[in-house]
């Protein structure tokens, strides 16, 4: 078999190239060009920091820094060539920057490694998703505050076992998706506080022996501190794992809502209808409309939280520090953040754009005897009844209301007495599902009041964040 010459970066010790099939494995190219732009921004960091701490000297760093910044345009412009053989996105650039600028481009690896500077290239990368999906959970939340505003106080039955429960109002129904997206956004928040320190520095795993400053790069490139253990800072995955982990819950919280967009919008329940824009026909069945954003938002998760599963066990069980498993973490986060972006941008359209029939939600509501435990707190109430006792006396009047094929409210009040005498006319109020809702005012209730309190706070808070 014919060899092919050995690695002009590290091949040094070696006599011959790698086998094709070895060269497959071992490129990351086709996945870690992603980070190209991080890459070149991390290398600016390092040199100018070579250059102050006169470790290189200022016209090399000039040079390698002019050169990086051509390869840059190239990238951006589509004509950099990614080579295979080249194996990852640090030596393609590098090796490139030779061609540019010749043997000062090999100054720049100086007190750095590979290790060092792919983990501070995800981390960035992470970061500016983190920042990019943050805001969309913000864009997503505005839309349910204004959906919920304009149907505070319109009826729905609300489910537990997703069977018929007690009334409940839409805004209400709205406003527990944003207090969920609001523990991802605030997921998010606290996860990148601990990623946003630099492992620039750490070099291959214990350091260097070249008077770095490693301040330097980390205030440079916007990290909080330089991390403080250099064999931690290569071997830590932890970030990646975290952001899998939030995203899981987001998607997650997504996937939950779709279920119920989808719920809603078949022909049995016809309590939303889904904009033309975001659904799809079927090619035999000329009446269908489908929910297919809803389906495909609420599969997501699968691959989302398959990736966090993936790369959770990809670290397990791996050694301190660098260990090649760890560019296995790259696709699995690119693609549970490219997966929840999209989700979340199509989940704004879907809220901003979907019909709501009030009518078909009031007439559910009113269904189902969902007003049962208003009756049983009417009977706790005015008859001083013990909770338990109202209960089953609650019970035997739906046995009646079943029996005659109607509702409560629809009920005589001689029904009624028959099975509790002292029950008066005023019964009946508390019976309609709009009373229902009114009455439960309790903080965090359902009550359109409220709702309406709830989407002021909200309101208040986006808008202080925005000045
Ligand atoms: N391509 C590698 C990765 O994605 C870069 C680090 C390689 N380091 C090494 N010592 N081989 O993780």
């Amino acid at each position: 078999m014919a060899k092919s010459e050995s690695n002009t970066m590290w091949g040094g010790r070696f006599a011959s190239g790698q086998d094709t099939l070895m060269e497959s494995l071992n490129a990351s190219i086709g996945f870690d060009q992603r980070l190209s732009i991080q890459d070149i921004r991390g290398s600016i960091s390092h040199a100018s920091m070579l250059r102050e701490t006169g470790i290189i000297s200022k016209s090399d760093a000039d040079i390698i820094i002019a050169g990086l910044k051509k390869i840059q345009l190239e990238i951006e412009s589509g004509d950099f060539k990614f080579s295979v053989k080249l194996e990852d996105i640090h030596m393609n650039i590098e090796a490139r920057l030779k061609e540019l600028i010749g043997e000062a481009a090999g100054r720049l690896h100086t007190a750095r490694s590979r290790n060092d500077q792919v983990t501070t290239d995800t981390k960035l990368w992470v970061r500016e998703q983190i920042d990019e999906l943050m805001k969309t959970i913000r864009l997503l939340q505005q839309q349910l505050i204004i959906s919920a505003e304009s149907k505070a106080d319109w009826v729905m039955p609300g489910f537990t076992h997703l069977q018929t429960a007690q009334p409940v109002t839409w805004g209400h129904h709205m406003m527990a998706y944003v207090e969920m997206f609001e523990r991802d956004y605030l997921r998010f928040y606290d996860a990148r506080i601990r990623l946003n320190e630099s492992p620039l520095g750490a070099a291959a795993l214990a350091g260097t022996s070249f008077p770095i400053d490693r301040q330097h790069t980390s205030d440079s490139l916007g990290f909080d501190r330089p991390t403080a253990n250099s064999l931690d800072s290569v071997s830590d995955r932890d970030f990646a794992l975290e952001f899998l982990s939030v995203a899981s819950i987001c998607a997650m919280h997504l996937s939950r809502f779709c279920e119920e967009i989808i719920i809603w919008s078949s022909a049995q329940f016809g309590f939303v209808s889904l904009s033309d824009e975001f659904s799809t026909g079927s090619s035999i069945m000329p009446q269908k409309k489908n929910p297919d954003s809803a389906e495909l938002i609420r599969a997501k998760v699968g691959r989302i939280f398959g990736s966090n599963v993936a790369l959770m066990m990809v670290m397990k069980g791996l050694p301190l520090a660098f260990n090649k498993d760890m560019q296995e973490d790259k696709e699995q986060v690119f693609d549970a953040s490219d997966n929840l972006s999209i989700s979340l941008n199509v989940m704004v359209k879907i809220i901003q754009t979907m019909q709501v029939n009030r009518e078909a939600l009031e007439e559910a509501a009113s269904s189902g005897f969902s007003t049962a435990t208003d009756l049983a707190d009417w009977l706790v109430r005015e008859l001083n009844l013990p909770f338990r006792k109202a209960h089953h006396i609650t019970g035997e009047i739906v046995k009646i209301c079943e029996l005659k094929g109607c509702s409560l409210s629809s009920l005589t009040l001689e029904d009624m007495q028959n099975i509790e005498p002292r029950i008066t006319k005023s019964v009946f109020n508390v019976l309609s599902v709009q009373n229902s809702v009114s009455s439960r005012s309790s903080l965090g209730g359902t009550a359109p009041e409220q709702v309406i309190k709830q989407v002021l706070r909200w309101k208040k808070i986006l808008n202080e964040e925005i000045i």
